[in-house]
């Protein structure tokens, strides 16, 4: 059987770290943590006991296309990004183009260590089919906006092709905001979800501005508008952002089937603010960790994610004891596979799926990084430039380098034509 040998293995069902081999299964389900060098069968990858194993990152929150549009809207609040860069922008993407953008992303996201991530946009089946081909995991959703019930039907024939799909796919249904589809039709979507045994994925309360408006136009609290729209009655429901959520309402929405999702670059980058983390751990509601897409962030690197959520909520609270590494490490790897709808993803336990990334310690910022405090050095010394090898259900992605289910050179070519071509028109 495959096996991971003498890495210091680390998951947030741990308090710490240990030595060990990861023995896989013919399944791609993790059969059992060995001592260093007890596990028997082919190795898949020997860290020599100067590597860290960690689950893989779980980027909860992506528009994964938008790779082709990184750097075209700079340093503008969320609505002018929106509609004078981003939105014309995107009218003129092809099919072609979401598939180029899109495999651009998971040359990033494998080499970074993320091997699971969640998306809302169009001609999606092109995102799916990038993804299974990269090999990785992903929760997937139509972008909805309006009443339009061609762009729902597009969506809901993503979930009857996908939806399970190698056991690497769930579909969601993807209403884009509050402010972008009238409540009358979440409503609407929120009863499909439900009827379909769906989940919903939601852009909510990014800004300031969304939050006046339930208040002065609604007339409604966000938790009473969730609830009453019947979305925290859905199979898993996904809020992206939640940046001005109303802490009092939090004990709301925590719920098994809820997840806010903390995008702490993008809120920063587009001047939206910082999300109570503080309030939402207090809350018990589960916190994922995503980068939205590149045209607002611009890089797709959990790592990143994970160091700015760690630092920036102590500073602003004042305390360094907020938003700890293991918490942040916890969001980043179970919460959000959990929040994606797979259970037995995000902790290298046996019976949990073999998703797995190996992470460099010889290097000079690891220098006492050992059982004890192994998610601390990830957390606060560690880089996405560490990552040397990815595997997904046992089956590796990226070794020391080399794109193993990737031709990078093409992927490359491709992008910058594309790119190219989309500027000049
Ligand atoms: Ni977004």
């Amino acid at each position: 059987m495959p096996v991971i040998k003498n890495v210091l293995i680390w998951d947030a069902g741990r308090r710490d770290a240990q030595y060990g081999d990861i023995v896989t299964g013919e399944s791609g389900r993790i059969n059992a943590i060995t001592p260093p060098g007890a596990g028997r069968g082919d190795v898949l990858f020997d860290g020599a006991g100067r590597c860290m194993a960690l689950p893989g990152l779980v980027n909860a929150h992506t528009h994964v296309s938008m790779t082709l549009l990184r750097g075209l809207a700079e340093e503008l609040p969320l609505m002018e990004w929106l509609h004078q860069r981003i939105f014309p922008a995107e009218d003129k993407l092809t099919p072609a183009n979401i598939r180029t953008g899109a495999d651009l992303a998971m040359l990033e996201m494998i080499s970074g260590g993320v091997t699971c991530f969640c998306d809302m946009y169009y001609f999606m089946n092109e995102v799916a089919d990038s993804l299974l081909d990269a090999g990785v995991r992903g929760a997937l959703c139509r972008g909805l906006m309006g009443e339009d019930e061609k762009r729902i039907y597009e969506n809901l024939a993503l979930a009857e092709e996908y939806n399970g799909r190698d056991g690497r796919v769930t579909v969601q249904l993807g209403p884009h905001a509050p402010y972008t589809v009238p409540r009358e039709a979440v409503r609407k979507i929120a009863a499909l979800a439900k009827e379909r045994n769906l989940g919903v994925h939601f852009h909510w309360l990014e800004t300031k501005g969304e939050l006046d408006t339930f208040r002065n136009e609604y007339k409604i609290e966000p938790a009473d508008y969730l609830e009453s729209a019947g979305l925290l009655e859905v199979r898993e429901l996904i809020l992206a952002h939640s940046v001005w959520f109303p802490t009092e309402q939090l004990a709301r929405v925590a719920r098994d089937n809820v997840t806010l999702v903390h995008n702490p670059k993008s809120n920063l980058k587009l001047g939206s603010g910082y999300a109570p983390i503080k309030e939402f751990l207090e809350s018990g509601v589960r916190v994922a960790l995503g980068t939205d897409g590149a045209a607002s962030n611009n890089r797709l690197d959990i790592w990143d994610e994970m160091r700015t959520a760690a630092l920036m909520h102590k500073g602003y609270n004042l305390d360094p004891t907020v938003a700890g590494a293991r918490e942040v490490l916890k969001m980043a790897t179970v919460n959000g596979a959990r929040g994606l709808g797979f259970k037995d993803v995000g902790l290298i336990q046996p019976d949990y799926m073999a998703d797995v990334i190996v992470i460099d310690m010889d290097n000079p910022r690891y220098v006492g990084c050992d059982e004890t405090n192994a998610p601390e050095f990830a957390v606060y010394a560690g880089s996405s430039r560490d990552v040397r090898a990815a595997f997904v259900a046992g089956k590796p992605l990226y070794r020391d380098g080399e794109y193993l289910t990737l031709d990078k050179d093409a992927i490359l070519s491709r992008a910058r034509a594309d790119r190219l071509a989309l500027v000049r028109n």
